[in-house]
């Protein structure tokens, strides 16, 4: 396993192995690792001859007021975690690597990033789209993995590559909890522990929509305010959304009369946290 900083690396790298004819897997990630990327990592090795991990905590999609600052940094860990879990190179850019002086070009997206994370965060998908599009430029891999739990993201993604035909298959893989529940985040770290126990009412709401699902209601509104109610209950949480959105889309809809998207953000003090449930999933028994 190797890490690597330039682009050259990397696409000499991928050049060489094309030329034996294997195939090669993308894992875009910020660092961090945690069992939710070596999930990822595991799939892609699966699937594929090669597996490449970036490593790069993208500036561009964050806020002025986020956390790209104290964003958590440990490439020693991240390569601890790439190495047991089949992956073969590190894509691990500097800024400047990425995005050189007078860089002006951007991939941008409509409707679908206009609710959820894209109205909390309004310059985040630009960011998420140009660094995802740059990375499979440079790496022009065969599949590229993306974990369910940035549900949004992974649905714009599968619309840019379809919008720019670009030859890449996406894969969505499954969201990994904490033992208790608690999707697995690089930002579960800033939680003390009275905010970690607090987390908790993240999946504790999203467990009890998919049983409000399961057991048929259609109402979206009724299923929204039970779960926002077992989440203001928490005095440590603060509701950024809780809503319902179609798959596609990712537009607003009232009546669970469609594949959907519920997905929820929830301040747990300073940390912003998400989660979510596919209505297929819950009716086809794969979600939990
Ligand atoms: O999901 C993430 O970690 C990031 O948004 C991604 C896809 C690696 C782009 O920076």
């Amino acid at each position: 396993m190797r890490i690597v900083k330039t682009i050259d690396e990397v696409r000499s790298q991928v050049k060489a192995w094309k030329a034996e004819g294997l195939t090669v897997g993308l894992v875009p990630t910020m660092g961090y690792l945690h069992e939710g990327h070596a999930s990822l990592i595991a799939a892609s090795h699966r699937d594929n001859d090669r597996t490449v991990v970036s490593d790069f905590v993208n500036p561009m999609q964050f806020g002025p007021a986020e956390d790209l600052e104290s964003y958590p940094r440990d490439i020693d860990h991240d390569s601890a975690i790439v190495e047991e879990n089949g992956g073969d190179l590190i894509f691990n850019p500097e800024p400047d690597e990425m995005y050189h002086k007078g860089f002006s070009s951007f991939v941008d997206m409509t409707v679908l990033t206009e609710e959820l994370c894209g109205l909390s965060r309004p310059v985040h998908f630009r960011g998420v789209c140009t660094v995802v599009a740059k990375l499979f430029n440079i790496v022009q891999p065969n599949r590229a993995y993306f974990g369910k739990k940035d549900a949004q993201q992974l649905a714009v993604i599968r619309h840019m590559v379809d919008d720019l035909n670009m030859d890449i298959e996406i894969v969505g893989c499954p969201i990994v909890r904490e033992e208790d529940g608690l999707a697995k985040s690089s930002r579960n770290t800033y939680l003390n522990s009275e905010e970690r126990r607090a987390a908790l009412v993240l999946s504790k709401a999203i467990f009890h929509g998919i049983d409000m699902v399961r057991n048929g209601e259609k109402d979206c509104s009724a299923v929204i305010s039970e779960m926002s109610g077992i989440i203001n209950a928490e005095p440590l949480a603060r509701i950024d959304y809780v809503k319902i959105v179609d798959c596609s889309t990712m537009q607003i809809i009232t009546t669970l009369d469609r594949p959907a998207l519920c997905a929820i953000a929830v301040y747990i003090g300073n940390t912003r946290l998400i989660d979510n449930f596919f209505t297929q999933d819950v009716q086809h028994g794969g979600v939990l």
